[in-house]
């Protein structure tokens, strides 16, 4: 059972919010964090009490974070090692290289920058609910105003149709936590191929200490009082170079019979911009019903190369309903423009219980390496990075007769710009950590 007043509001709500605001605190000292902690235990919004058109209000600890803290050597211990180390060590496993790599990030995470030791999230109301301009830190405004400096804030505001930079609507497919109270809708969770219908993903592969897809406990039993009801949040900058996408999409369609550069923009996505797969008439509710393999028209119509169904292949890998499961991913991310230097990109949210296995090996194997699908040394021709040294990218989509259509080398079109993996406790899991008290 998941007990939705324990439960940060972003971890069951696949919002779709105007404005979602980070602040990222540095700490001096372990008490400002243990305060801070204590006012996050009773401010934060839980699940139970979200609402749309309303502001609600979210607390993330980083592994430096819980160093400061110091939680004893047992518990330390039985914390994963890629959240407790951070995003920054995890870079050539994630592809953070060359112009990714971390010597390029942004504050709060440029070479130099103090440590990150927590996050707070603002998310603003739904679209179409004026957001107000600065953004509702809640019970956390004070701590806000004393522990972070205006270089460490990023915003993310949403655009008119839900689209993402490169003009794609977003936030079309998200699987749904058993238990959260949301309704299934099909596509959005667990194929069952013997029951022939979509089922919502077991619990524990978002939040810790409920059972996962293998039928385990999600977490350590070490940790279960840091862990329990609360969930693992990925967070990246993503900067995207929407010139250079169109450009690339431009040059691509020039050699291609039968296809114009949105053609080739949307085969790398897998959707048209309007949300819709090809298999669908443009301007129909974008479909999320399908399968790859067996799954008819809309399904077969996506290209094998393209972004969304690398991300997630549903049925198109190797025993894919016990595999791909265990690699899901709960999306929350928003887009961003920063007036003051002109990038434009997405500030790339998401949840799970375990990033090694969840994230990272969606994002470095999946995304990163073609093998896994037959398409050899191919990246996602969206998200792909350039190999370090600038050798070739070769990409495919999928040509105007069905046919595998590919280019030698694609310039990458998405820079990391910085971010950091964060636990998002449950409200009990916080007052436990402000509980220990400052030590002498
Ligand atoms: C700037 C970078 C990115 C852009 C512009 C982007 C864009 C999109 C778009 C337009 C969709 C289709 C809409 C939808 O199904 O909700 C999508 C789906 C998705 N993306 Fe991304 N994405 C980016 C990065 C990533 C990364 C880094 C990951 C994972 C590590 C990822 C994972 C997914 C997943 C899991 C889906 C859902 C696929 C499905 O269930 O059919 N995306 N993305």
């Amino acid at each position: 059972m998941i007990d939705p007043t324990e439960v940060q509001s972003l971890v069951l709500h696949p919002h779709a919010a105007a404005r979602l605001d980070l602040a990222f605190l540095h700490c001096p000292t372990r008490q400002d964090l243990v305060r801070l902690l204590g006012t996050a235990a009773a401010t934060v919004t839980p699940a139970a009490q979200a609402r749309s058109d309303r502001p609600s209000v979210n607390l993330g600890v980083t592994g430096a974070g819980i160093d400061l803290l110091d939680v004893g050597r047992r518990a330390r211990a039985a914390l994963p090692a890629a959240f407790l180390d951070g995003m920054r060590l995890a870079a050539t496993r994630n592809g953070d290289v060359g112009p990714s790599a971390p010597e390029t990030w942004v504050p709060p995470f440029a070479p130099g920058d103090p440590p990150v030791h927590a996050v707070v999230l603002a998310v603003g109301p739904r679209p179409g609910v004026p957001a107000a301009d600065a953004p509702d830190w809640g019970g956390l405004a004070g701590s806000v105003d004393h522990l972070s400096t205006s270089a460490a804030r990023w915003t993310g505001t949403s655009r008119p149709g839900g689209v993402e930079p490169f003009g794609f609507r977003d936030g079309i497919s998200s699987p749904t936590i058993e238990g959260s109270g949301r309704p299934v809708r099909p596509g959005a969770g667990v194929w069952d191929g013997e029951a022939l219908r979509w089922r919502a993903v077991r619990a524990g592969e978002a939040l810790l200490g409920h059972v996962d897809e293998s039928g385990a406990v999600a977490g350590h039993p070490d940790a279960a009082h840091l862990e329990r009801d609360g969930s693992y949040l990925v967070v990246r900058r993503l900067e995207q170079d929407v010139e250079g996408f169109r450009g690339a999409c431009a040059s691509w369609a020039e050699g291609v019979e039968g296809l114009d550069a949105d053609d080739v923009a949307d085969r790398i996505v897998g959707r048209r911009r309007d949300g819709t797969v090809l298999g669908q008439r443009p301007g129909e509710e974008p479909a999320n019903d399908f399968l790859y393999r067996d799954g008819g028209p809309q399904g077969r119509a996506v290209p094998p190369s393209s972004h969304i169904r690398r991300s997630h292949p549903r049925d198109d890998v190797e025993h894919a309903d016990r595999i791909v499961p265990r690699h899901q991913l709960f999306r929350r991310g928003i887009p961003y423009a920063d007036e003051a230097d002109g990038t434009e990109g997405l500030l790339f949210l998401a949840l799970c219980a375990d990033l090694r296995r969840q994230f990272e090996l969606v994002q470095s194997h999946w995304l990163q390496d073609g093998n896994r699908f037959g398409l050899g040394a191919e990246t996602d021709p969206l998200t792909g990075q350039c190999p370090v040294g600038g050798g070739p990218r070769p990409a495919s989509i999928t040509g105007a007769d069905g046919g595998r259509v590919r280019t030698p080398s694609l310039p990458s079109f998405v820079t990391t710009r910085g971010g950091e993996y964060v636990l998002l406790p449950s409200r009990t899991a916080l007052r436990t950590m402000a509980a220990r008290g400052p030590r002498p």
